[in-house]
């Protein structure tokens, strides 16, 4: 690509000022003081490109899954601009064709009874929906989740999550109660006749991709039968192949009796959130159906989309990719923590939803800088900061994984040489 310097460095002067003055001060003073100030411009694939073409990153974080299929998947594209020709959002009231033919998609790609779908925009949307059919159907008010997971902002989702995103906005309603995760005693001594759901990632993100131990899930999911409380299993980071089989629950045994998707079914281009439902569930919108809606959740052009992104995920060789990838990660990622044991101290891997274990709490932010500083974009875990959450795209190529280690090698000795200087000057 060809820059014309001058005139890309005033632009993206331009649009950093115009964003500390109108979007958000503090993200641009965070970005500022640690130098990683990389406004996106152009983008391909697994690449990012800073507007001024001064640097590029390798986007190993996906947006948590969203860009499963890379950036501006050509596939995406080609069906989102033929389709443009006859639709729009469409109408949330009325009976949709493309909204069908993605609910009856999902159907056949869902185990059990897993028969009905209703669409949303956002993760958050799509949680909070499911959180109010437990409710509705099982007619109890109680909802636990875990410490440390994390399952969106909005009204109901922010507060299954962690006090510190809901103590500043007076979000402390004891209706919501959080255990441990992959600690079945402490689930089994809360589900008290008054509790509507368990509501789990499969795979826990935001806290570092602790993976579920053998038969906790399916424990869960019997203990939540028992007890006529339902089971939410919350796929917006795991599902659409991220683990290596199209839904993350299937590792474990289970099926639960909601699924909740978003960020990737966008195929990175057209927001859609999905609440999969049990078809018991569907019952709570007999009396009213129209008791639920959402004006662009399921928007026509997005069903469009996301139907491609569940054929293009569903698809064997798609699948197969994934795994060889991750066990290719596997090899290489055991001999850096060999070189590195003591500040690399293990992996979480299920498919390509992988997280490093790190020496401590620092290391994932000192981490995160000294990748960026190596063309690498990882992002360290929210809730865990001494696990960095590795989500390379899910269309990743062999070669691709060698030049990432490479890049992570070269990371990772930086780290270990700043670590002692963060930590006496309090950098991070
Ligand atoms: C596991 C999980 N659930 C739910 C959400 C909320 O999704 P959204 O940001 O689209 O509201 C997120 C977002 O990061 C997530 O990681």
């Amino acid at each position: 690509m060809l820059f014309n310097t001058n005139k890309a460095s005033k632009e993206k002067k331009q649009t950093i000022d115009q964003f500390r003055n109108h979007v958000s001060s503090g993200k641009v003073d965070f970005y500022k003081k640690y130098n990683m100030d990389f406004v996106m411009g152009h983008r391909d694939g697994p690449w990012l490109y800073d507007i001024d073409g001064k640097k590029k990153l390798y986007n190993l974080h996906s947006n948590g899954g969203v860009f499963n299929l890379g950036h501006r998947n050509k596939e995406i594209i080609d069906i989102l601009k033929s389709n443009l020709q006859n639709y729009d959002i469409g109408n949330h009231h009325l009976i949709s064709k493309e909204r069908a033919e993605l609910g009856a998609k999902m159907a056949e790609l869902m185990p059990g009874n897993l028969d009905y779908t209703i669409f949303g925009v956002s993760g958050g949307e799509a949680i909070d929906l499911a959180l109010k059919i437990a409710r509705a159907y099982t007619k109890r008010k109680k909802i636990i989740s875990v410490y440390g997971g994390y399952h969106g902002h909005t009204g109901l989702s922010i507060q299954t999550g962690d006090a510190q995103y809901r103590t500043p906005f007076l979000f402390d309603s004891p209706d919501f109660i959080q255990v441990e995760f992959n600690n079945i005693d402490s689930i089994q001594a809360t589900l008290q006749e008054d509790i509507a759901c368990v509501i789990l990632e499969t795979i826990p993100a935001t806290l570092g991709m602790p993976i579920p131990k053998d038969g906790y899930l399916k424990k869960v999911k019997e203990l939540c039968e028992k007890n006529g409380s339902l089971l939410i299993l919350d796929e917006v980071q795991a599902g659409l192949g991220r683990t290596g089989k199209l839904w993350a629950f299937e590792h474990f045994n289970v099926i639960p009796d909601m699924v909740v998707l978003a960020k990737g079914l966008s195929g990175g281009i057209y927001p859609m959130s999905a609440t999969v439902i049990d078809r018991k569930l569907e019952t709570v919108f007999h009396d009213d159906p129209f008791i639920h809606i959402s004006t662009s959740g399921g928007s026509e052009l997005g069903s469009v989309v996301a139907k491609k992104v569940l054929e293009i995920s569903s698809d064997q060789i798609f699948l197969e990719n994934v795994n060889f990838i991750s066990d290719l990660f596997q090899i290489q990622l055991k001999k850096l923590q060999q070189k590195h044991s003591g500040y690399f101290k293990g992996i979480r891997r299920k498919g390509l939803m992988m997280g490093l274990e790190l020496k401590d709490d620092l290391a994932g932010p000192v981490l995160t800088k000294t990748a960026y500083d190596n063309d690498l974009l990882i992002i360290y875990a929210n809730n865990d900061k001494s696990i960095v959450q590795f989500l390379p795209p899910l269309i990743m190529e062999e070669k691709d994984v060698y030049f990432v280690i490479k890049q992570l090698d070269k990371a990772i000795k930086q780290a270990r040489l700043l670590h002692p200087i963060a930590k006496l000057k309090e950098l991070f």
